[in-house]
């Protein structure tokens, strides 16, 4: 039985009090790895920034709302962990400056100046013990087995899963799930519970040892 981690869904920046970026993940996917990693017999703790499903009652739960808290969350559960699957959609960006009060129009238009977030899969991936594994996803919409290998080594990832931007907030997924090194292991295509079953067998077959 190994202990797993799961991102998953959106992060919030806000730019103030009631604005903030986001984007339109649903947390289905890290739901439905969730159950596939239970069904199994594993441990798993979710790291979730807010979305409006229910997770697996078996499952721990940590609601984060902006990146560094997702990354903060991650990191505290990774350090108990065997391994991390990234399926969150993290927001890439933040503002610069965060106003404490409500932005009021002013008929000039608004400026926004953003900062990079932390990567979340990178982070954890550069800082692995030996035995612990990290799989990151990646999607793409070109050049989409390549640019995923090269994701894959750049965050330091065990295993890709390169998945179509239909994915975004729909019942089904098409992946292809690629090892280490660029193996190509499979393609797997259905309902996200269905796809999550396939990597959930891949990982228990090439990453958890014990
Ligand atoms: O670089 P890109 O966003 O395409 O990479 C996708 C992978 O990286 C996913 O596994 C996603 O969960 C992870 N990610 C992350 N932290 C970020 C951005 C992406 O963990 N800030």
């Amino acid at each position: 039985m190994a202990t797993i981690v799961i991102t998953s869904g959106p992060t919030r920046q806000y730019l103030d009090p009631v604005r903030y970026l986001t984007n339109s993940s649903s947390g289905q996917m890290g739901s439905c790895l969730a159950e596939a990693a239970l069904e199994l017999g594993h441990r798993v703790t979710i790291v979730s920034g807010p979305v409006n499903i229910d997770y697996p009652a078996a499952a721990e739960l940590i609601r984060v709302t902006t990146t560094r808290e997702m990354l903060d969350a991650t990191q505290q559960c990774f350090e108990r962990a065997d391994g991390l699957i990234g399926a969150a959609a993290p927001c890439d960006y933040m503002p610069i400056n965060v106003s404490n009060q409500k932005l009021s129009k002013t008929g000039n238009g608004l400026q926004l100046s953003l900062l990079e977030t932390p990567d979340i899969v990178a982070t954890l991936g550069a800082s692995k013990r030996p035995g612990q594994w990290v799989v990151g996803f990646a999607l793409e919409t070109e050049d989409v087995r390549f640019r995923a290998i090269v994701k894959m080594t750049k965050k330091s990832c065990d295993m890709i899963i390169s998945n179509s931007a239909e994915a975004m907030n729909s019942q089904d997924n098409s992946v292809e799930i690629i090892l280490h090194g660029g193996r190509l292991l499979e393609q797997a295509q259905g309902s996200k519970l269905h796809v999550s079953r396939r990597i959930l067998y891949q990982i228990q077959s090439h990453l958890i040892t014990t």
